[in-house]
């Protein structure tokens, strides 16, 4: 865990922006029905984790925002706990490393916020946590309501910006990353199937005790972005996405993405899409910096990747237009990148929009950027993935070709040589920096003789 301070820090900060009033931040529940839901895995809420800590099911925190003070509710091992999960320290001792200034039992949170003024909460997006906020808050106490967005943007300020020693969790995170990637490359041949290889990085991964950032994607249909399944058999002259991640102890999460031939070489089209995306990440990487929208990232992006599909013959004309208009969609329909923290999608349990956009800057309503997750400005401090991506979605294609959708910017019919071509995405998790941007991590094989290299 990080010091005490570091958390006392935290809750200062947090209390100093939003000034009056009593907040309430709210752990998790267990997963499902019962005591012995222990066995299944557990995710703390990230707002609670990061101002608090404790990464326990059963938890919550308020901090007084007046003064700073903050009490930790929790749980006293009872008997029932030794019987079923042996020695646990009472509440007070596994509260001390995070600096509390108190600690109640759970059981006491809903008569003590009955005596406060001014609570804000943070809505959530996960259902079971609105059921708990309506059991310890009630639904509809007029104070509830007030404040929470100032408590929102509070919170969003302060996770935005990740300090040193946060920037080294995601360099733990993407570090372990970087093993299960070249062990992907390195077991991936013709013939096995993709949940092969997934067993040997988990295995691997299970070995050191490190967890998942969430469910790999690893497939040789990279055309379906979030594809969970690893039913394929992989053949000769398919390429294979793997986008997984690992955890750092601390639980920050890291989001890597590399694109790689499955029998070891890429063919000659296979390079020229490569590259695209390639060039499209460093364009993006080196443009990024304080100051700089990152919607108009998503736009470079784009632009990349529609003037490196001309030269394959797939696309033609004005490539400001085209991408202007949405045509370059068609190929990434997805956003060029999002925060990263605790969360792979970093805050977004509060809300993707607030976290994403502001009042200068609201979300398309375009086809694909639409999609994007974070359209504001960058700062110094931030985290966020850079991951271009080029798919050929034969639905998406038949879609657009019935309809002559943008037929003045795209060749259809040397795009249906594409149909069977799949996806490349490359995705790294980049610091911005007073000057610019850095990427985080080891270095992971990216170019296409580093790829290459990794899969012999
Ligand atoms: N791994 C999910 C994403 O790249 O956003
Ligand atoms: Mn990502
Ligand atoms: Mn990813």
């Amino acid at each position: 865990m990080f010091s005490a301070q570091i958390y006392r820090d935290r809750r200062q900060a947090l209390a100093s922006l939003v000034g009056d009033g009593t907040i309430l931040l709210l752990g998790y529940r267990p997963s499902p029905i019962t005591h012995a839901d222990h066995t299944y895995p557990f995710r703390q809420e990230s707002s609670f984790r990061y101002f608090f800590g404790l990464n326990e099911p059963n938890s919550a925190g308020l901090i007084n925002a007046a003064t700073g003070t903050s009490v930790m509710y929790g749980h006293d091992p009872d008997i029932t706990d030794i019987i079923w999960e042996g020695d646990i320290p009472p509440l007070v001792e596994r509260a001390a490393p995070y600096g509390v200034d108190g600690t109640m039992p759970m059981q006491s949170l809903a008569a003590d916020l009955l005596r406060s003024n001014n609570i804000m909460f943070v809505p959530s997006t996960r259902a079971t946590m609105t059921e708990q906020l309506r059991d310890v808050v009630g639904v509809n106490r007029p104070t509830a309501e007030a404040g929470t967005r100032k408590l929102i943007d509070a919170i969003v300020a302060l996770r935005s910006i990740k300090t040193a020693e946060e920037i080294e969790e995601i360099i733990k995170a993407t570090n372990r990353t970087k093993t299960a990637h070249l062990i992907a490359m390195a077991a991936t041949r013709p013939g096995i199937t993709e949940a092969d290889v997934v067993r040997t990085m988990r295995s691997d991964a299970a070995s050191h005790g490190w967890i998942e950032a969430y469910g790999p994607i690893f497939t040789v249909k990279g055309e379906v972005l979030h594809n969970p399944f690893h039913r394929n058999t992989m053949s000769d002259g398919a390429l294979a996405l793997h986008d997984g991640a690992l955890l750092s102890d601390l639980g920050y999460a890291s989001d890597i993405t590399r694109t790689f031939p499955v029998n070891g070489a890429f063919s000659p089209v296979q390079k020229s899409v490569y590259q695209t995306v390639l060039n499209a990440q460093t364009a993006v990487i080196a443009a990024s910096k304080p100051g700089v929208l990152n919607s108009e990232m998503h736009t470079l992006a784009l632009t990349t990747i529609f003037e490196g599909l001309g030269e394959l013959g797939v696309t033609h004309g004005d490539s400001g237009e085209a991408v202007a208009q949405g045509a370059a969609a068609l190929f990434m329909p997805h956003g060029i990148g999002h925060m990263l923290g605790i969360d792979v999608h970093d805050m977004e349990g509060i809300g993707e929009t607030y976290v994403g956009y502001n009042s200068d800057v609201v979300r398309s309503e375009q086809f694909g950027r639409n999609n994007l997750r974070l359209g504001r400005q960058l700062q110094d401090g931030f985290v966020l993935t850079v991951e271009p991506g080029c798919y050929f979605i034969p639905a998406l294609i038949d879609r657009w070709e019935q309809q002559q959708q943008w037929a003045q910017w795209i060749n259809f019919d040397r795009l249906n040589d594409f149909r069977d071509f799949g996806g490349v995405r490359i995705e790294d998790v980049v610091h911005i920096t007073a000057s610019g941007s850095a990427v985080l991590g080891d270095h992971i094989p990216r170019t296409i003789e580093e790829v290459e290299a990794a899969c012999a």
